[in-house]
């Protein structure tokens, strides 16, 4: 049994969740009243943060409110950061309005080649989560060729425009795989061709504190005058499980301001692989799901929106601006935004000259 779970069957579901020393210990979890939450769509302040941020594919927006921070999660909070993302782009209308209602209003919604012209001609920090279907294991296996992932040379083109001290691009583990080597050196070689030193680490996202069992490639390159870019370490040994993240919303009523709807589909053979664990964290949450749907661990039903979003760590004033199957595809595509945080304070080192 993991500490999560023992200890919540102590104390009950009150209390606050510790990260200290390098490691997540879960005393208890204690979560906001969801009926008392603010449910407004405010908006991050970028006021006081002053290192300019780029962002490209950014979606509903995982990876940007990790960058800035000022949210809670699970009780903890985490605190801003000093960067502001100044342009963002978005192909998806869907993706676009979530953005705006909880982000801000810089999002530019369109195709990125198209838009790229009008980005800035400098910040000190371009992100892009590419787009990944043709990387990822449920893909066809175009790699880097395919329409989608070719994306990529986007980002290199914003790079080599707008020179970044920084840049973080982030996508599947199937980037690592034999069948991908090709596609990695490409990216790799692409971005070295600018100028920059570049890394990159497989990152599981349980071990920062995100109570899912998702894996992903973070290539992160610093520009020649910036210091290397020091990967930021796991800072939580024991996982937080699926009933300490969503353990709460088992007695709430559909809601569906509050993101907390289903679908209705029942469970089958086929699915039953996919029946979450109580006491272990929860499975990666995928943008398309088909037949691999999480069900609940007690419930006859599928997994909420809001629930994939807490597996997610998306906070619970976090509202999703689109239907069942937008949510879905928006929670799955993005960057959980705790991780996404231990990435940005890393950054922020980098460019204060040090380690986080
Ligand atoms: C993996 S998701 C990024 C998720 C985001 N980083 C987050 O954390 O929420 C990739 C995004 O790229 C967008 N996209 C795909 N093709 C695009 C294009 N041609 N121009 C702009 N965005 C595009 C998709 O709609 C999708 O939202």
């Amino acid at each position: 049994m993991n500490i999560c779970t023992a200890k919540i069957a102590t104390k009950g579901a009150k209390g606050q969740l510790v990260e200290e020393s390098g490691s997540c210990t879960q005393e208890t979890i204690r979560h906001p009243n969801v009926r008392q939450k603010n449910r407004s769509s405010k908006k991050v302040s970028a006021s006081k943060l002053k290192l300019p941020v780029v962002s490209l594919f950014s979606g509903c927006g995982g990876l940007d409110l990790g960058f800035v921070g000022g949210f809670e999660f699970l009780g903890k909070h985490y605190e801003k950061t000093q960067f502001d993302i100044v342009w963002a782009n978005e192909i998806n209308s869907a993706a676009c309005r979530t953005y705006r209602k909880n982000i801000g209003d810089h999002i530019v919604e369109g195709d990125i080649w198209e838009a790229l012209p009008n980005a800035p001609e400098s910040a000190d920090v371009v992100l892009g989560g590419f787009p990944c279907q043709d990387i990822s294991v449920n893909g066809k296996g175009a790699g880097v060729d395919g329409k989608r992932s070719g994306l990529y040379r986007a980002m290199v083109e914003a790079v080599s425009r707008i020179r970044p001290k920084v840049f973080v691009a982030e996508n599947v583990k199937g980037l690592l795989m034999k069948h991908n080597e090709k596609s990695l050196s490409r990216v790799l070689a692409d971005f070295r061709a600018l100028g920059y030193g570049v890394s990159y680490r497989l990152y599981h996202a349980a071990d920062y504190g995100v109570p899912q069992t998702r894996e992903r490639v973070f290539i992160v390159g610093t520009r020649p005058d910036v210091p290397a870019f020091v990967h930021p370490e796991p800072v939580c040994g024991n996982h937080i499980s699926a009933k300490a993240a969503i353990g709460d919303l088992e007695r709430l009523d559909v809601d569906e301001d509050f993101n907390h709807i289903w679908s209705l589909a029942n469970k089958s053979a086929e699915q039953g692989n996919r029946k979450l664990i109580a006491e272990r964290p929860g499975y990666t949450i995928r943008a398309e799901c088909h037949g691999n749907i999480q069900f609940h661990y007690s419930l006859p039903r599928r997994i909420s929106m809001r629930e994939a979003a807490r597996f997610q760590s998306f906070p619970d004033n976090f509202i999703f601006d689109a239907k069942l199957r937008e949510t879905e595809r928006q929670v799955g595509n993005a960057v959980p935004p705790v991780l996404a945080w231990h990435i940005a304070k890393a950054v922020e080192a980098v460019l204060k000259g040090g380690a986080a």
